[in-house]
């Protein structure tokens, strides 16, 4: 298992672009080989949680050629997928899973899918069981709560289903499968999440009808090929953000990341909070908004966050408990309990390495209070396996008043592999 120290820092300079976006990386190879047609994908996260889609696709006979710049993906058809001769990996991605769960639902073939240990042990029924009112046949673990699960492909039935929870993964594999679906389906959810399969699908000549609270789609529905440009991922420049906001003297141009208003809660978070970041050069991509993002450090304080701001921020929080460990009074996080079913139980972990920060952080089953501090104490903490936990805390080592070490950083290659270099890069000492 390797681990890593980080040193404070004194400032933080530079322009940096981040990877592409992961969310949307996943979409492009699934619809992409769905379509007619060819697609080509610039941009691409080559992340671990991407690559298992892409070995996904390629196990399904789908020709994807990548030339280390740009991915060109050969269009099966609606119908063209073939049975997989093997096991689907999705490793730790449950973006991978879940919209694959559904889209396999609708197939003429038998398909097994499973994933990491942790993958293995984060819920699956918020797809299965919906997916079985479509008329799918899915096995699993645990009465088909739980990975590896096997799918029996067939045709299914649109649903009118109201989702809930708030999630993405579960209104995408339910529009996947409507695809495949006679007549319409339609999903609803109490908080609207991340909306990147509804532009996709639309990118792709596919007619639904999204509203403030859902999405509804037609089954038998054609998608022809396109291009697509991939912006850089927001959940990744977060990251910088809450060290440019924190690391005194600092001042960062992060270009080109995507602020899709679904995803941009954490721009909303940490402006509240007192940070100043500038959105310059807005623009739209492949359907997608993307600006470039400056950020200069700044005097922070506490807040409350909760309702339809959390999934709008839902992969943020290990950071954004970060930046509350900075600021000036409390914050608190209710309306997040999502939180304790992502890579690892975000709450705990979360919780538990801003103590050994010297961070005062009182847990509760759907959030958490952190009071603020204004600094970190030098300390060694462990990741749990999961990115996000070992970036934020790596984050916080460069305002913190000694070395930060984290153990098991290997994870941090599913969404960000360049995240250590691109650290070193802006870390002024
Ligand atoms: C994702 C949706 C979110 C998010 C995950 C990626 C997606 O999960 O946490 O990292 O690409 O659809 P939920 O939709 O389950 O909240």
């Amino acid at each position: 298992m390797q681990s890593y120290t980080v040193q404070p820092a004194s400032s933080l300079r530079g322009e940096i672009s981040v990877p592409g976006d992961k969310s949307i990386s996943h979409r492009s190879i699934m619809l992409g080989s769905l379509a007619r047609g060819t697609t080509t994908v610039r941009g691409f996260l080559r992340g671990e949680d991407n690559m298992a889609t892409l070995n996904a696709f390629r196990l399904m006979g789908v020709e994807i050629v990548d030339d280390g710049n740009l991915l060109t993906i050969a269009g099966r058809g609606l119908h063209g997928l073939m049975e997989p001769g093997d096991v689907i990996d999705c490793g730790n991605s449950g973006t991978s899973i879940r919209l694959l769960t559904g889209l396999l639902a609708g197939q003429r073939f038998f398909s097994v899918l499973t994933g990491d240990r942790y993958l293995r042990n984060r819920p699956m029924k918020r797809v299965v069981v919906p997916l079985g009112e479509m008329g799918a046949i899915i096995h699993g673990r645990d009465g088909g709560e739980k990975a590896p699960l096997a799918i029996t492909g067939r045709a299914l039935m649109g649903i009118d289903y109201s989702s809930p929870v708030a999630s993405a993964q579960v209104k995408s594999a339910l529009l996947l499968a409507g695809l495949y679906a006679e007549g319409e389906t339609r999903v609803t959810e109490p908080h609207r999440s991340r909306d990147h399969s509804e532009r996709m699908l639309a990118h792709f000549g596919a007619e639904l009808r999204v509203t403030a609270t859902g999405a509804a789609l037609t089954g038998g529905q054609e998608l022809t090929g396109r291009e697509i440009v991939v912006p850089g991922d927001i959940s990744s420049a977060a990251f910088f953000l809450v060290a440019g906001l924190i690391v005194p003297g600092s001042e960062l141009l992060i270009t080109g990341v995507g602020v899709n208003p679904t995803r941009s809660g954490i721009i909303d978070i940490l402006q509240t909070m007192g940070g100043d970041i500038q959105l310059l050069n807005v623009r739209e991509l492949s359907g997608e908004p993307v600006a470039d993002l400056l950020v200069r450090s700044s005097l922070l304080k506490g807040i409350e966050i909760g309702g339809d701001l959390v999934p709008r921020a839902i992969d943020e929080f290990p950071v954004v408990a970060i930046a509350a460990a900075f600021a000036e009074g409390s914050t608190t996080v209710r309306d997040a309990k999502e939180l304790r079913v992502k890579e690892t139980d975000r709450i705990a972990a979360t919780a538990a390495n801003l103590r050994l920060a010297g961070v005062t952080v009182v847990e509760n089953p759907d959030g958490m209070i952190i009071t603020g501090r204004g600094r970190l104490d030098g300390c060694s903490v462990d990741s749990r396996g999961d990115h996000r936990i070992a970036m934020a805390m790596l984050i916080g080592g460069l305002a913190s008043s000694g070395a930060t070490t984290v153990t098991d950083v290997e994870c941090i290659a599913t969404s960000f592999p360049s995240f250590l270099p691109l650290l070193e890069l802006v870390a002024q000492r």
